[in-house]
C-alpha cells in the first residue's frame, strides 16, 4: 500500500552556490559521509549533491508534514547498479522507500515513494 509520494526539484546552479559559499560546513551538514564520497567520486559532483538534495526533500515529502526527519537522518546510497536507494537511520522504521533520481547539467529531480 502507498502511505506517501514525494517529488523535488533543484537547480544543480544553486547547490554549487551554497558550496562556494559555505564550502564544507554546507555538505556536512546536509550530506552524510557516505554521499560526500559518492559525489566526491563523479566527473561533475554538484550534479549528484543536487539529486542527493533533491532526494531527501523528496523523502521528507513522502512522509508528510509530521516528521521531525532531517538532512542527515537519511542517506542516499546506489546498489551494485547504480540504482538508487534510502538508507533511514531510525531502525524501527519498518516501510519501504523507493526513489528514483534524475539530473542534468542544469537540474536534478527525485520522487520517492513509501510503501507498506
Ligand atoms: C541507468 C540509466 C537509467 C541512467 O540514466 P541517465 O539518463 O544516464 O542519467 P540520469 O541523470 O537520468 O540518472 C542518473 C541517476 O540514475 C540513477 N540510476 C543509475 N543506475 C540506475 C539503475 N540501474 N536503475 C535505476 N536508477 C539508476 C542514479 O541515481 C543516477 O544518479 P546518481 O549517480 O547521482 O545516483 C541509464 O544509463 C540507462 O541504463 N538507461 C537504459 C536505457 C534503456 O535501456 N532504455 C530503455 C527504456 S524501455
Amino acid at each position: 500500500m502507498i502511505i506517501g509520494t514525494g517529488i523535488d526539484i533543484i537547480e544543480v546552479a544553486r547547490v554549487q552556490k551554497a558550496i562556494d559559499r559555505w564550502g564544507e560546513d554546507f555538505l556536512k551538514h546536509i550530506f552524510t559521509a557516505e554521499e560526500i564520497a559518492y559525489a566526491q567520486k563523479r566527473k561533475f559532483p554538484t550534479q549528484h549533491y543536487a539529486a542527493r538534495f533533491a532526494a531527501k526533500e523528496a523523502v521528507y515529502k513522502a512522509f508528510g508534514n509530521n516528521t521531525s526527519l532531517s538532512w542527515k537522518d537519511m542517506t542516499i546510497l546506489n546498489d551494485e547498479n547504480g540504482k538508487p536507494y534510502c538508507r533511514l537511520n531510525d531502525s524501527a522504521f519498518k516501510n519501504k522507500i523507493t526513489i528514483s533520481i534524475s539530473h542534468t547539467k542544469d537540474y536534478a529531480v527525485a520522487n520517492a515513494i513509501i510503501t507498506s
